[in-house]
């Protein structure tokens, strides 16, 4: 991989855009090396998070790569957005809790690929923006989409109509940002949180995002009923007895991934 590191260690894969020079903006090798190493991260059973993030202190992803795109025909570009959405619809998917550490600028595709991540945590110094209409562009990693979801349509649209950048404290009070560190302690951070999501039920965890992002995107009615489902399901497992059992036996639950 030239423009990915990835490393494993106690179930959490940290996985670093590396283009500092450009601000980790995504190309489309970028994007073809992610959407292989989510590939690979969504079949291994020792990774159950993945914390998303970027090379350098300046920059989580400054957006898709502007210079890739400036000579670009619309057939190029409409491949370069549809390459985007199969990559972040694996984080959106995947089995994994999948958390962005935003390190610096989310602009463009930037902000686009935290938003499909389940959580974001923003460092101090982050900005949030969706600056593609002074490109003469919309956004094209699904930020007409995900970004209405996320903060609301009025809001959602003010961003992407006036191309504002907002920082970590405002992305925050909008429901964009879940939460804001300081810099030095945004992994950490991460890696805290992750390591208490990997103590719960594991199946349990990655049927309630099924549930939810499913949910999302049905109505009401289905999304109870897949609820219900999925709820029946995780009485199958190994973990709803542990669990049941370890509270009213009064003791810690050992919790696996079934
Ligand atoms: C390519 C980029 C880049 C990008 C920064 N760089 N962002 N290269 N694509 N998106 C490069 C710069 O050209 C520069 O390279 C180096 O990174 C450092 O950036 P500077 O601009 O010198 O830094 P600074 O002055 O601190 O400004 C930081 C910044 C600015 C505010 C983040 O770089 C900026 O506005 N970047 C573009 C943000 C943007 O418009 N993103 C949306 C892209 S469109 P050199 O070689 O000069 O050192 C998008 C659409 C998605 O994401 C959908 C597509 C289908």
């Amino acid at each position: 991989m030239n423009n990915l590191l990835m490393e494993v260690e106690n179930e959490i894969a940290v996985v670093t855009i590396n283009r500092p020079k450009s601000l980790n903006a995504l190309n489309s090798e970028t994007l073809t090396e992610l959407e292989q190493c989510l590939g690979e991260i969504e079949k291994r059973k020792d990774v159950k998070v993945v914390i998303l993030t970027g090379a350098g202190e300046k920059a989580f992803v400054a957006g898709a790569d502007i210079s890739e795109m400036k000579d670009a025909t619309a057939a190029q570009g409409r491949d370069m957005a549809f390459l985007a959405c199969r990559t972040f619809g694996k984080l959106e998917n995947m089995p994994q809790v999948t958390i962005a550490a935003v390190n610096g600028f989310a602009l463009g595709g930037g902000c686009e690929i935290s938003m499909a991540c389940d959580i974001r945590i923003a460092s101090e110094n982050a900005k949030f923006g969706q600056p593609e209409v002074n490109l003469g562009i919309l956004p094209g990693f699904g930020g007409t989409q995900r970004l209405p979801r996320l903060v609301g349509k009025g809001r959602a649209k003010e961003l992407i109509f006036t191309a504002d950048m907002i920082d970590a404290q405002e992305a925050y009070r909008i429901g964009l940002a879940n939460k804001v560190v300081p810099l030095a302690d945004l992994l950490k951070f991460c890696k805290e949180m992750a390591a208490k999501i990997i103590s719960k039920g594991s199946y349990a965890v990655s049927l309630a995002k099924m549930a939810i992002n499913t949910g999302l995107d049905i109505d009401l009615a289905s999304g109870l009923k897949l609820e219900a489902d999925l709820f029946g399901l995780s009485f199958a497992t190994a973990d709803k007895k542990e669990g049941m059992s370890a509270f009213l036996e009064k003791r810690p639950a050992n919790l696996t991934d079934f």
